[in-house]
Order: C-alpha cells, then structure tokens, then sequence
C-alpha cells in the first residue's frame, strides 16, 4: 500500500469521482438549445457533441489521417515531456477536457516511480463515460496514481479545484480553440486565480497554416467528422425528444480567414420544420441554413501571448515541432 497522502483535502483512496454536472445539465441543455435555435445565426454549443457515442467518433477523428493535430501533439510531448515535467514530483495534475489519456500518460511516464504516490491526478470532463474509461486504464497502468475524476463544464467556475499544493494544469487538443476569444480568457483567468507563483498551465493550439491542409482534416474522407457532427442531433433527440432527421443535414467545415478559425455547421439539404417536444417549440430551418456547431480557432505565437496577457499570465518556455503545425506552451501567473 502507498503511504497516505494527508496534504490536499481529495478523498482518501485510489479513485473519486464527483459530479458536478448532475441537476444543471438538463436545465443547462434546455437554456442552451433554445437560445442557440432561437437566433438569427442559429448555433449549438460543441459541449453537446461528447455524449459516450460523440467521444468514441472524436478518438477515431484523432487516428485519422487528414487529422494531423494528435500526432502532433503528440510528438512534441515525446521530445518535450520530460522538460515539462521538470521538478513536477507532489501535487496535483489538472487536465480541463481530458478525453482519452494518451496525452497524459506522456506526462506521467515521466514523473519518477516513487514519486507518484505523491501526485493526484484530476481529469475534468463533460464526458462521464470517457472520464471512466480513461482512468480505470490509468490506475491500471500506474498503480500508485490516485485519480479524482471530476464530471464538469469548464466554462463555468472551475470552483472544484482544491487550494493548496502545487499544481500542473494542462489544456491539451487545442480545445482552447473551441472557445470564443472571451471564453478563453474567462477559462484561463479562472486558472490563473487557482494559480500559486510556482503553479504552471500548459495549453496545446493548433496554429495557423495554409487552408487546404487545415480543411482537410475536418473533412475526412471516411465521413467521421460528419459522423461526429450530426451526433449533436442524436443528443438534441435524445435528451429533449427533438425530431432532428440527420439525413436532411449536410456536414460543412471551412476555415474563416478573418476569424482565424475553421467553423464546423450542419447545413439543412431541404426546408425542415422540426419539433422539440421538451421546448415545447417547433423550429422551421430554410434549405441551406446552416447550425453552427464548433469553432476552432488556430493560434499564432503572438495570438497565444495576447490571449494569456488578458488572462494575467505570462509565457514562460514553449515546445513545437519542426513545422510549427502545433504548439504547447507553459504559462505561469504573470507576477510569478
Ligand atoms: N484532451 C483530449 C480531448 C480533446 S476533445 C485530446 O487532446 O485529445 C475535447 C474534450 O473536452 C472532450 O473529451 C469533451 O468531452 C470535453 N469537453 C468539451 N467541452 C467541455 C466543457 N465545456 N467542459 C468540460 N469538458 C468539455
Ligand atoms: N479541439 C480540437 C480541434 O479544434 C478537436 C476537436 C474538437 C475536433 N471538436 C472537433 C476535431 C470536431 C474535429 C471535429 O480540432
């Protein structure tokens, strides 16, 4: 047995899990998806993709071979991980979004044997489903990681996170970019305040690169990302006995210059009247009118500086590949 570890006030044990979504996601759903099919430019946010159907298809996204952003990623925490780690030896690992762990067990491959007993890992995610899953390999892999699952919505306060040891947060997948610019800074600043002057974040971005290569990797030839895109409809049917058909739906994916992102919308093929019994309201969708679904917004380093400027934190080191297809980079509070 691990000796017990009495310095941060996480359950005792190998494995907690804590729900904070239960009682506000239904109302959370209902608010979202009125509001967002209620307006001009009808949207709905990309946090309903990930039910357990939404999280197999964006691990499959991942393999694919036009999705380069993994491997990527990937790849620099090969060469990069052990310098990220660094003096990381007692405290808490935080990852926001955590979805499957390949990313994270190249971190914690890199945290010496005996010093992981010393080391909770808590993964945040909407995905309860993919929470479990990811960490029941885990405590199999490293048997004296303790793990502190937290079912959660990051965009909301990350109020959960317990005060008092050091602390690794990491942001990886570029899902930062899926996040409006406020959003982003909203999240981040959250971090900041959680943040004590040794504490670091380390946030993967996808950056900026020529069009065709960054629209091909959200339109596969496999049809997965068109899979992942119409399952939104299949959580909207499901959780409020909407009457979505996604064969009057087109997958669209494009990258908007000006706004620096590729925009992913499910574009109606005919005109469509459809009921949401839950809403009580029945929405009418034009033949080409489109619903937003996810922005993904690509990053340059001066982009990166001035989200984490606004965010009261600083870039203090920086990893990429050869191409600077992606980066990750660590920031710290700006007074540190
Ligand atoms: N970090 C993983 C997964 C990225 S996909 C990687 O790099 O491959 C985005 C992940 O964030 C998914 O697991 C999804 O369930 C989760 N997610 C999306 N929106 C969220 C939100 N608002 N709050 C918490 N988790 C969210
Ligand atoms: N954040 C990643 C990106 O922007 C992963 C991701 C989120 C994604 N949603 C997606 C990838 C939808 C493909 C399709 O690429």
């Amino acid at each position: 047995m691990p000796a017990q570890d009495d310095r941060s006030p996480l359950p005792k044990g190998r494995f907690a899990m804590l729900n904070c979504l239960q009682g506000s996601y239904s109302e959370d759903i209902r608010r979202d998806v009125r509001e967002g099919l209620s307006s001009g430019h009808k949207s709905i946010p990309s946090k309903y993709f990930y039910d357990s159907r939404g999280s197999r298809l964006f691990e499959k996204i991942c393999g694919l071979p036009e999705y380069y952003q993994t491997r990527t990623e990937l790849s620099i925490l090969e060469n990069s991980a052990a310098g990220i780690v660094g003096n990381f030896r007692k405290g808490d690992l935080v990852e926001l979004g955590s979805g499957a762990n390949w990313k994270i067990r190249a971190l914690l491959d890199k945290v010496p044997e005996t010093d992981l007993p010393h080391v909770h890992y808590l993964p945040v995610d909407v995905s309860e489903s993919v929470l479990l899953e990811a960490s029941e390999e885990l405590l199999g892999i490293f048997p004296d990681l303790k793990v502190f699952c937290i079912v959660g919505d990051f965009t909301k306060p990350i109020e959960y996170i317990p005060a008092g040891c050091e602390k690794l947060f990491v942001i990886f997948g570029s899902t930062i970019g899926n996040l409006t610019e406020q959003e982003g800074c909203s999240l981040l600043k959250g971090i900041a305040r959680c943040m004590g002057a040794r504490d670091r974040l380390l946030i993967g971005t996808d950056m900026i690169k020529p069009k065709d290569i960054l629209e091909a990797a959200y339109n596969d030839s496999q049809g997965i990302t068109s899979e992942f895109n119409k399952n939104i409809l299949h959580v909207l049917n499901r959780e409020l006995h909407a009457h979505f058909n996604p064969r009057c739906f087109d997958h669209m994916a494009f990258y908007n210059p000006e706004e620096e992102q590729v925009e992913m919308h499910l574009q109606a093929n005919r005109r469509i009247s459809v009921e949401i019994e839950e809403l009580d309201m029945t929405i009418g969708i034009r033949k080409g009118e489109t619903i937003r679904t996810e922005i993904c917004r690509k990053f340059s380093r001066t982009g990166i500086e001035k989200m984490a400027g606004q965010s009261g934190l600083r870039i203090s080191r920086w990893f990429s590949d050869p191409k600077e297809w992606f980066c990750l980079t660590e920031l710290v509070r700006w007074s540190a």
